[in-house]
């Protein structure tokens, strides 16, 4: 049999400071994050100096926390996996000076990962049995791309927003209706008490590329549409915009996507990243991949928002492959996805 390979991921690229330990790749034996959403809520957004000082005050205590729940001392790791880019450059340095310093000392191999490639391979955790090809969205707040995971580690980019991100814009909409930062998860909540169908937002259109995406127009109509209700004295119907924003999103997303799934005949499909875990999305992902007979893969909530374990087992696949980072190992705030 062979030998099994635990890696220690650590994430600290926006807002979450976060490690955890995976077995092969596939194994979840701990998930330890520790979110600043309480601090940068007071400023509606993450602001990027609170945020560094916040990854260094927390990050030796996340990655024992994280090592204790697992059963795990730093004698057991085979490897460190981190995030290197992209993301504000002040924190990922702390997740990079982090591992760089344990793997230094125990003389184990360092293993920078994309940030994008851990929020898709938060699949493989959730479907032990999930293998590549398949078509991926990935969704969050800095990023929106359709992707083909051809194999482990390789990617085709199929499409990627032309403005604003998918979280972005619901971060967007749900502070100019007051209510507050991080604001999927609130449109989300708001949305389920509100009719999707009560005002007709526009979808999205772009130019070039069928498979991208463009939200600031979105944004743009719900910003004049909130002014000329306050212009004439009417209230807000906050769970009716929510759910229509919402719907106009969601049926982008998912439109793109299965025009992917149908033009390049993958019989699986992923979701991924923050917004991944919004519950109209999921739904209406699911039914479109029922009804042309696709496998729907979508990890539950806590994987879907930045966490380590993503990030260990993409750093597990890295490191099956051989790929080992030098001690040179930098944060890259615009790291491109297939780029080493
Ligand atoms: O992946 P993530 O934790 O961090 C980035 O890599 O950006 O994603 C955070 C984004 C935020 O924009 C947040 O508002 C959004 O994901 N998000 C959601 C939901 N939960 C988180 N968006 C829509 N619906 C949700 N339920
Ligand atoms: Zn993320």
């Amino acid at each position: 049999m062979e030998k099994d390979i635990t890696i220690l991921g650590l994430e600290s690229s926006c807002d979450e400071t976060a490690a955890s330990v995976v077995v092969n790749g596939r194994t979840l034996l701990s998930n330890e994050i520790s979110s600043q959403i309480d601090i940068h809520t007071l400023y509606g957004g993450v602001v990027p100096e609170i945020a560094s000082r916040k990854h260094v005050e927390r990050v030796n205590q996340v990655i024992e926390k994280a090592l204790s729940d697992a059963g795990k001392t730093l004698d057991d790791l085979d490897g460190i996996a981190v995030t290197y880019g992209p993301g504000l450059v002040g924190a990922l340095l702390v997740g990079v000076s982090a591992a760089k310093a344990i793997a230094w000392a125990r003389g184990i191999p360092l293993i920078g990962v994309h940030h994008i490639e851990g929020h898709i391979s938060a699949n493989f955790l959730a479907y032990p049995e999930l293998e590549p090809p398949f078509i991926c969205l990935v969704v969050s707040g800095g990023h929106t791309h359709l992707v083909i995971v051809r194999d482990y580690g390789e990617y085709e980019i199929l499409g990627r927003t032309e403005d604003d991100a998918a979280g972005e814009a619901f971060d967007k909409v749900a502070r100019a209706v007051g209510l507050g930062y991080p604001g999927g998860p609130k449109i989300d909540k708001a949305a389920r008490e509100g009719n999707p169908l009560a005002i007709p937002f526009p979808q999205g259109k772009v130019r070039g590329n069928a498979y991208d995406f463009s939200f600031s127009g979105l944004k743009s109509s719900v910003l004049n549409y909130l002014n000329t209700e306050q212009m004439a004295g009417r209230e807000v119907n906050v769970p009716n915009l929510a759910a229509s924003f919402q719907k106009a999103v969601v049926d982008v997303l998912v439109g793109h996507a299965m025009e992917a799934v149908d033009t390049y005949h993958y019989q699986k499909f992923a979701i991924a990243g923050g917004v991944a875990s919004n519950s109209a999305l999921r739904a209406a992902a699911k039914e479109a991949c029922e009804k042309r007979g696709v496998g729907f893969y979508c990890p539950p909530p806590i994987l879907c928002t930045d966490n380590g374990a993503m990030i260990a087992c993409a750093g597990y696949y890295e490191f099956m492959k051989g790929t080992r980072s030098g001690w040179d190992l930098n944060a890259v705030p615009n790291l491109a996805l297939g780029s080493r």
